[in-house]
């Protein structure tokens, strides 16, 4: 008989159909359950049989009727559901894409700096940007008219000489002793400012590390193991360092360090100017007459200080050769180093 043949037909094509949305429901509907759908044009049929035939078609339409509506319900209660489903928010759930801040790579190497002094008891301290002649220059040693102040260009407030940017974070040591007795063991990390041409190799804002230790008999030796000891953590066990003689204000005798950083790269090369040396801080023996002018007696204490750029160590440890990078905040750029 053609008719169940056709049922069975029906159904098993009605059980096929992909139903993802409200316009695959309608059309479901239309195909099978309207006025002019399949299933009425079935039921036409069967009104017009008789006797055995009646009886034999009746249950399997009947069935497939319940089949096809069963499918069409489940579904129509599925595609109600979605909408909650899409305000319901899990909390917990990792975001696709989602593009995560980071710690960006200056702060990463001031951070790890840090970490090194912290092991043998230094601790962190802070002194504004905005700094007073005498804290940044005076009281270190620079007098005034000296020619020493021309070692770094100096962008002054406008309306009152007596206060700049600070050119160096030492201007931190000054307050630092000026409210603390030794012993001191501190670090100041910090934004400075010079009014240099920004260029590859320098940029009027850059960022420092002081570091400073009075105590009762502090002598050379103890600055160089110190120094030693952070080149070693910082750049690994078997670092070479030197010293070499230099000048600073507030410190006598003063000296550099470079580590030996090797030449195995471009960057290598032009950071280290073809030496492989290094040039990491300038340090020395606080100057008797800085610790006198913070009321710290020079013939019962004395100590040293050395002073960081960060930017330097960071270029050399990330391979990058135009220290602008650090600055301009793109997202290209930063993203290497989360
Ligand atoms: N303040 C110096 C500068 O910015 C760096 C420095 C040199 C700091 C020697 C020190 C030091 O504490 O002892 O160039």
């Amino acid at each position: 008989m053609d008719i169940l043949n056709e049922i069975k037909c029906i159904t098993h094509e009605a059980k096929l159909v992909q139903i993802n949305n409200q316009e695959d429901l309608n059309a479901y509907r239309l195909t099978y359950l309207s006025k002019k759908g399949k299933l009425a044009e079935l039921f036409e049929i069967f009104k017009n049989l008789e006797g055995i035939e009646k009886r034999l078609v009746g249950k399997p339409l009947n069935e497939a009727k319940s089949v096809i509506e069963g499918i069409f319900y489940e579904e129509q209660s599925k595609l109600k559901e979605l909408p909650a489903k899409n305000f319901s928010f899990d909390h917990t759930k990792p975001l696709a894409n989602a593009h995560h801040g980071h710690v960006h790579p200056i702060s990463q190497i001031q951070k790890e700096i840090i970490s090194v002094f912290e092991m043998i008891g230094f601790n962190v301290s802070q002194g504004p940007e905005i700094e007073d002649d005498w804290h940044n220059f005076s009281s270190l040693n620079f007098p005034q008219e000296h020619p020493a102040r021309d070692m770094q260009d100096t962008f002054f407030v406008e309306k009152d000489p007596d206060w700049a940017l600070r050119t160096h974070t030492s201007s931190v040591q000054v307050r630092v002793m000026d409210v603390r007795k030794p012993p001191i063991r501190t670090l100041a990390p910090g934004r400075v400012f010079r009014n240099e041409a920004v260029s590859s190799r320098a940029h009027c804002i850059f960022h420092q590390i002081e570091g400073l230790y009075i105590d009762k008999g502090v002598s050379f030796a103890d600055m160089k193991q110190t120094l030693l000891y952070f080149a070693k953590e910082f750049f690994g066990e078997s670092t070479k360092i030197r010293l070499r003689p230099s000048y600073f204000p507030f410190t006598e005798p003063s000296a550099e360090m470079d580590v030996y950083w090797g030449l195995n790269s471009e960057t290598d090369y032009r950071i280290t100017k073809g030496t492989g040396w290094l040039e990491v801080m300038g340090c020395g023996m606080v100057d008797p007459e800085v610790l006198r002018s913070s009321g710290i007696n020079p013939d019962v204490y004395s100590g040293f200080a050395f002073g960081m750029g960060i930017e330097r160590i960071a270029m050399n440890r990330f391979q990058i050769t135009d220290l602008r990078h650090f600055f301009e905040n793109d997202i290209r750029f930063l993203s290497q180093f989360s």
